[in-house]
């Protein structure tokens, strides 16, 4: 049956936990799947989740899906940002990049995503590009030896992009 709460179809959970066989040892294959449909993790399908496998609870997946920093309990942006902080890449200037990034793009308190959907911002280890450090993907696309200038004008250029 579909049941839909919000923006969430239950029913593609359903056929996930279904392929998963209910199973909570197969608790992380399961949050990506759904990582994977929603690009983070919704609350409704945690709870939704929690209730629905035998010996686990709303809370337990919660806690799971929070240690993993693979989940993401918000909504990622049209373009995802993701600053390298691997030695190299912070040796080499990756902190400066992410400042400015954040002067760039403000964020309310804690969140990682702008409030009008359109960038989020993270850090993440080494991309295993050191020798183009200090390196920033947006959307899969790799811009090496980053500087503060240089994201500036590429955000400059996403933002413009959007507005025509
Ligand atoms: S440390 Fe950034 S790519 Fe290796």
């Amino acid at each position: 049956m579909t049941e839909l709460k919000g923006s969430i179809d239950f029913s593609k959970i359903d056929k996930i936990l279904n392929d998963c066989g209910y199973e909570k040892t197969n608790l992380i294959t399961i949050l990506q799947k759904v990582q994977e449909i929603y690009k983070f993790l919704p609350e409704d399908a945690i709870i939704y989740i929690g209730d629905k496998i035998e010996g686990l609870s709303p809370a337990t997946v919660l806690g799971v899906a929070t240690f993993y920093a693979q989940f993401s309990l918000e909504p990622k942006g049209k373009y995802e940002i993701k600053v390298c902080d691997g030695t190299a890449c912070h040796v080499r200037g990756s902190l400066p990049v992410l400042e400015a990034i954040k002067a760039k793009l403000p964020m309310e308190n804690g969140k990682m995503t702008t409030k009008d959907g359109l960038f989020s911002v993270e850090t993440v280890s080494c991309l295993g590009a050191c020798g183009l450090a200090p390196v920033v993907v947006i959307n899969e696309k790799v811009y090496p030896q980053m500087t503060p200038e240089a994201i500036e004008v590429i955000i400059d250029t996403l933002i413009r992009e959007e507005a025509n």
